[in-house]
């Protein structure tokens, strides 16, 4: 048996998939066929996740039952406010999101069943109470009072308004809506894998959804929007920019929000975002951000040929929809529950258990003496 090591299992195909498909040589991304961008256009999210979750796009009638469902499923059980009341105020939200999922599983009666039924049905009530349990702990950290969701406003308006008490203006909503869709799905990526490898057990989906939030948090992953923000506040002022990154580079720190395993040379999502990040600088008239943004970008990929990942943009525009920092890579958790589902049901339908091998490198084999200290 060969014993080449692909660390990071670069370039290996582990499996097939029908949810998505990443195309870095024509930098594309499709989801079940349909471009993301064009998703972007024409479509809310509520019907992106439907298609991803059932394979089409859906029709006014099965629109209407998704909503529905999605709707009547946002509350929480008198249990997980608790919890969530009880949690240290200083938490990490992305904590806070990987115990609520894992609380959930505790309460939901179908957690032991993982037919495609059940599995649907529970990704359906992970997918409208995440968002519930984010906003409740977003308001109790504050000392603020918890907004209960709204069946009469849309899955990104109920988030908007449980955060923060209103609703913006429908430019911001779609911009934010753009950023839930491009932040659905995509393919392998190592919270899917994770997802994919609970799977593959046979675990259930909470306990999957619960590892892949776990890792989703890290820099290298979701985690990027955060940094992004961190190192835009720390370059502070566009005339800081150029000395700054300059400065990174020659101490060869890792840019976040640059770089990707599978694009490079370029993220097909980023010019959609890019384009909505300008909406909202608009909007706010505050364009400090974008012009920070415009100079870290030409300088990285002048001299490293290095380009910008999605989360680039969507880390400051989330900021100036008043989002705070520690949230970003939570508002990406609340959309990547349906391309983690997806993956989970597909991951079900054609099981093998994922166990690679690896190569010992540890001590030779070794004689157990007597212990001395007995
Ligand atoms: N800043 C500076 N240099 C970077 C870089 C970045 N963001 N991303 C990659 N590079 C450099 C590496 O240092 C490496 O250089 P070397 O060959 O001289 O050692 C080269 O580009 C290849 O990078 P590597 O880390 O091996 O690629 P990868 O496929 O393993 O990693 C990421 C991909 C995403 C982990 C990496 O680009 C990264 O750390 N980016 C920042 C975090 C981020 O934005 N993550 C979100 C991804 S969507």
């Amino acid at each position: 048996m060969s014993e080449e090591i692909k660390k990071g299992l670069l370039g290996i195909v582990v499996d097939e998939t029908e949810v998505s498909k990443v195309m870095p040589e024509i930098n594309s991304l499709t989801y079940r066929g349909y471009a993301a961008q064009d998703l972007c256009e024409y479509c809310r999210f509520e019907e992106v996740a439907y298609l991803i979750l059932n394979k089409d796009l859906p029709n006014s009638i099965q629109l209407k039952q998704f909503e529905k469902e999605e709707k009547n499923n946002r509350e929480l059980s008198k249990n997980l406010y608790e919890i969530i009341k009880h949690m240290p105020k200083k938490s990490h939200p992305m904590d806070v999101a990987r115990t609520a999922v894992s609380v959930m599983g505790l309460e939901d009666k179908e957690t032991s069943n993982s037919s495609p039924e059940a599995n649907m049905r529970k990704a359906l009530r992970i997918f409208a109470k995440t968002p519930t349990a984010l906003a409740a702990f977003y308001r109790i950290r504050s000392g603020k009072k918890i907004i209960k969701p709204k069946k009469e406003l849309t899955f990104a308006e109920n988030f908007f308004y449980m955060c923060f008490g209103k609703v913006p203006q429908k430019e911001i909503v779609k911009a934010f809506d753009v950023s839930l869709i491009l932040y659905a799905e995509h393919s392998f990526n190592v919270s899917t894998f994770t997802a994919r490898t609970i799977t593959s057990s046979l675990s259930d989906i909470h306990g999957a959804i619960t590892g892949a939030i776990a890792s989703l948090k890290g820099p290298l992953h979701g985690g990027a929007n955060e940094e992004v923000m961190h190192m835009m506040k720390k370059i502070k002022k566009p005339e800081n920019a150029l000395k700054w990154i300059n400065n990174a580079l020659k101490n060869k720190e890792v840019v976040m929000g640059f770089g990707h395993r599978v694009y490079k040379s370029g993220d097909s999502r980023v010019p959609t975002m890019r384009q909505y990040f300008g909406k909202v600088a608009k909007i706010k008239k505050d364009k400090t951000f974008e012009k920070i943004y415009d100079i870290v970008e030409k300088v990285m990929i002048k001299k490293k040929n290095i380009h910008p990942n999605v989360d680039y943009p969507t880390g400051p525009t989330y900021h100036l929809m008043g989002f705070d920092t520690d949230f970003f890579t939570p508002i990406f958790v609340i959309s990547r529950i349906t391309g983690w589902s997806a993956h989970i049901m597909e991951q079900h339908a054609a099981n093998k258990l994922i166990r690679p091998l690896a190569k010992y490198k540890g001590n030779k084999h070794r004689k157990v003496m007597e212990l001395n200290y007995r």
